[in-house]
């Protein structure tokens, strides 16, 4: 028997939740996709008549959500309604390391996916695709289809009494900035499952845009298994580079020829080798103390071992910036000025989650500085919460360890000590270094740790200059 699938509902309007459908609606103009979120304040968001106050940030998005939203894109809070008109449901909920009781640190916290299974288990009616979008430890799609079977044995709530349900894996490999090209151009598409019925519904939806060549079909465990690995794979280079970078600044190599001289090897390739102040984003710290859970649950120690040195240099990098800001200051940062530039956790999107921005300005503060931090996307509000700290509207003489919200790079460097590059935003490599020395306080520095800007523009506008990797 062949699937027709007329109606997706996914759970979850989040960062992967909201942009992925959207794909899905512009590029399958036949099938009804339904995005629901118990967050209603998020849902409202999604159906904001002004598309730049979507709840998320990602360059092409907002036109993909003015072609499809009320077409066949639609964000709803009704999870019961949907969820029992569906063919094919998408599991795409937050799946954040546990903070408390057992493997806390390390392990997943599934409780947004055993709820939804649950009402999935609930509500759904006749035969049903349940796709894990959702980066999930190994074998979760067992319990899932535990909780769904178990429901079969009572289900009342489907009169027809035909409910069947098929789980599948599918990971997301979208990037956060570069999510729409990530999703209409994807590398590869992997989907794991069991049956060919359920498996070939899901490769037909993806066949709309995506060359069949590109859509990798596995079993279930080595589809779920191999989203965690690929990050890993991913936050390991970055840690790698990252530690190259601290010996090219003791030994006068420079990384950016490092990285040349290195990426031009086929073997080794040219992406994912920026050096910077560490990674962050939601997933990938999120993603390797997963795998380091499971390598431990297996008795697998020095695989375990072997993953956490990533993150031990990845903190490690984070922690060494302020240091050496704080050195370079003569020693004390006390009631100095410092201009961040940057607090998302990468350019081009409003995510904050684990940005190195945060750590550093949390030192930055815990040394009784003044910080005033302009970002082109991110809020105030925002900030405030990843701070935990309220702006300050101006400075005052007798608070150590406050900051205040720019507008502007220039606005947020007047009367600075020192300019620190967080996050590599485009304009930020572009600035007019001689206007913006003018108003700083001698001697001025600026700290680059993303490497972005031209060196011979910064020091002939007489700026001392840091730049990560190069010293
Ligand atoms: P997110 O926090 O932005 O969104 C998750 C949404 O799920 C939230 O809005 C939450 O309210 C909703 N939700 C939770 N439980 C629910 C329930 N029972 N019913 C309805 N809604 C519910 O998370 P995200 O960044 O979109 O990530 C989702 C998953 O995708 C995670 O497993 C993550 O690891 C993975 N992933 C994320 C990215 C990324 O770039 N952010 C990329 C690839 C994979
Ligand atoms: C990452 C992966 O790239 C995606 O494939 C994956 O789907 C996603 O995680 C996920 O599972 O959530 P994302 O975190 O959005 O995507 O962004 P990346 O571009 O991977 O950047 C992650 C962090 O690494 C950022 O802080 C970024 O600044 C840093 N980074 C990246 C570097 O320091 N150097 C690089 O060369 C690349």
């Amino acid at each position: 028997m062949k699937f027709k699938i007329k109606n997706i509902c996914c759970i979850g309007a989040g960062y992967v939740g909201g942009p992925s459908m959207a794909v899905i609606a512009k590029n399958c103009p036949d099938l009804e996709v339904n995005v629901v979120d118990i967050n209603e304040e998020r849902i409202n968001k999604w159906n904001e008549k002004n598309l730049d106050k979507l709840p998320i940030y990602e360059p092409g998005l907002k036109e993909i959500i003015d072609q499809c939203r009320g077409v066949n894109l639609h964000f709803s809070s009704d999870v019961k309604r949907h969820i029992a008109n569906a063919d094919m449901i998408f599991i795409s909920v937050n799946t954040p390391t546990k903070t408390k009781g057992l493997g806390a640190g390390q392990a997943s916290d599934l409780k947004w996916v055993d709820s939804s299974a649950r009402e999935i288990s609930k509500y759904a009616k006749g035969q049903t695709i349940v796709v894990e979008k959702s980066t999930l430890p190994v074998k979760t799609a067992q319990t899932i289809k535990t909780i769904l079977e178990e429901s079969i044995i009572d289900s009342k709530h489907d009169s027809q009494n035909n409910l069947k349900f098929y789980v599948l894996s599918n990971p997301e490999f979208l990037a956060e900035g570069t999510a729409i090209n990530d999703l209409e151009n994807p590398d590869r598409v992997l989907i794991g499952g069991e049956d060919n019925q359920s498996i070939e519904a899901l490769v037909d939806i993806y066949k709309n845009w995506i060359p069949e060549k590109k859509i990798i079909t596995t079993n279930l465990w080595s589809s779920e298994l191999s989203k965690l690995i690929a990050n890993a794979f991913l936050a390991q280079r970055i840690s790698s580079i990252n530690s190259i970078s601290a010996l090219c600044e003791s030994t006068g190599a420079d990384i950016s020829e490092v990285k040349l001289a290195i990426g031009s090897d086929k073997r080794i390739g040219d992406k994912f080798l920026n050096s910077g102040p560490g990674f962050g984003g939601s997933c990938f710290k999120k993603d390797i103390s997963n795998l380091i859970y499971i390598s431990n649950h297996y008795g697998l120690k020095e695989v375990s071992d072997y993953w956490q040195k990533v993150i031990e240099i990845n903190e490690w990098q984070t922690k060494r910036i302020t240091k050496l800001i704080v050195e370079k200051l003569f020693n004390t940062i006390s009631f100095k000025k410092i201009s961040v530039l940057g607090f998302s956790f990468k350019a081009n999107t409003n995510d904050t989650r684990e940005s190195p921005a945060i750590k550093i300005c949390n030192d930055l503060l815990e040394e009784s500085c003044k910080i005033s931090i302009y970002d082109p996307k991110v809020h105030p509000k925002q900030i405030e919460d990843c701070l935990n700290l309220k702006q300050s509207k101006i400075f005052s003489k007798n608070i150590c360890g406050e900051w205040t919200f720019s507008n502007s790079v220039i606005e947020a460097s007047q009367n600075a000590d020192a300019i620190v590059i967080t996050t590599e935003w485009d304009e930020f490599r572009y600035i007019d270094w001689e206007k913006v020395h003018k108003d700083m306080r001698k001697p001025a520095w600026l700290f680059d740790t993303r490497s972005i800007v031209d060196v011979d523009l910064v020091n002939k506008a007489g700026i001392n200059f840091w730049s990560i990797g190069r010293g």
